[in-house]
């Protein structure tokens, strides 16, 4: 089974409490998303295997460590593309692969629109990003995607969570951990998180 990883820090219930906020403008908005973005780095990655490598500083020879593995970005389109700068900001050398995904409004089931992802995959950590978890069909079908394409090695990084998607994750992918920074109460009868930041790409994208 996939564990939830529930990722707790006060600079992050800040900015939480920014994005939930319906007065917060797209700049804002979008800003905080990024930002959240990479204090989760620092967990998501905290247990990724590094290497020893040898490095002459200007004093003299000594072991170093250093990532052992290429780290992929895979934001699924288009509000996981508000927490990619975030992210990469932190692991500069990470490659990043594109999905994209839109909900069927009334049957709630994701449809499959893009995807280009390095060929690095069946050796890399990759990190699906998302950062809305709610009946979990768009996080499903992006690691089916992945996983086709060789992918072994795979996280979901999302920020706002709920029973329902965790519950669908964790039964189609239960060796995917799951980061979240909260899990909310559950989903409504459209499919929106409760209590949620609304829809998270118009609001990163000023759509609506
Ligand atoms: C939203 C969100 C997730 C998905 C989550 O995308 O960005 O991808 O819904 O819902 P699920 O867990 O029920 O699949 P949306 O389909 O609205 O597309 P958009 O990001 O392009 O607006
Ligand atoms: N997608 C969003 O953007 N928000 C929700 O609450 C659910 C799905």
């Amino acid at each position: 089974m996939g564990k939830v990883i529930l990722i707790n820090h006060p600079l992050i219930e800040h900015k939480l409490a920014i994005i939930r906020n319906k007065t917060t403008d797209t700049k804002t908005f979008r800003e905080n998303v990024n930002e959240i973005g990479s204090l989760v780095t620092y967990e998501i990655t905290r247990d990724l295997t590094t290497k020893p490598v040898q490095v002459e500083t200007p004093i003299a020879m000594t072991t170093c460590q250093q990532l052992a593995k290429d780290v992929v970005i895979v934001p699924i389109l288009r509000a996981g593309l508000g927490m990619v700068d975030g992210i990469h900001n932190v692991i500069p050398t990470a490659k990043i692969g594109h999905i994209g995904l839109y909900r069927d409004e009334r049957t709630l089931k994701p449809h499959s629109y893009y995807m280009k992802l390095p060929p690095v995959l069946p050796d890399a950590t990759i990190l699906v990003v998302d950062p809305m978890l709610a009946t979990g069909g768009s996080a499903v079908a992006a690691i089916n995607l992945v996983k086709q394409q060789g992918g072994k090695d795979i996280r979901f990084v999302g920020l706002v969570g709920c029973p329902e998607g965790i519950a669908m994750l964790q039964k189609h992918h239960p060796n995917v951990d799951i980061y979240l920074v909260s899990v909310d109460e559950r989903l409504n009868e459209v499919g929106y998180i409760v209590p949620g930041l609304g829809d998270c790409g118009d609001r990163l994208f000023g759509t609506k």
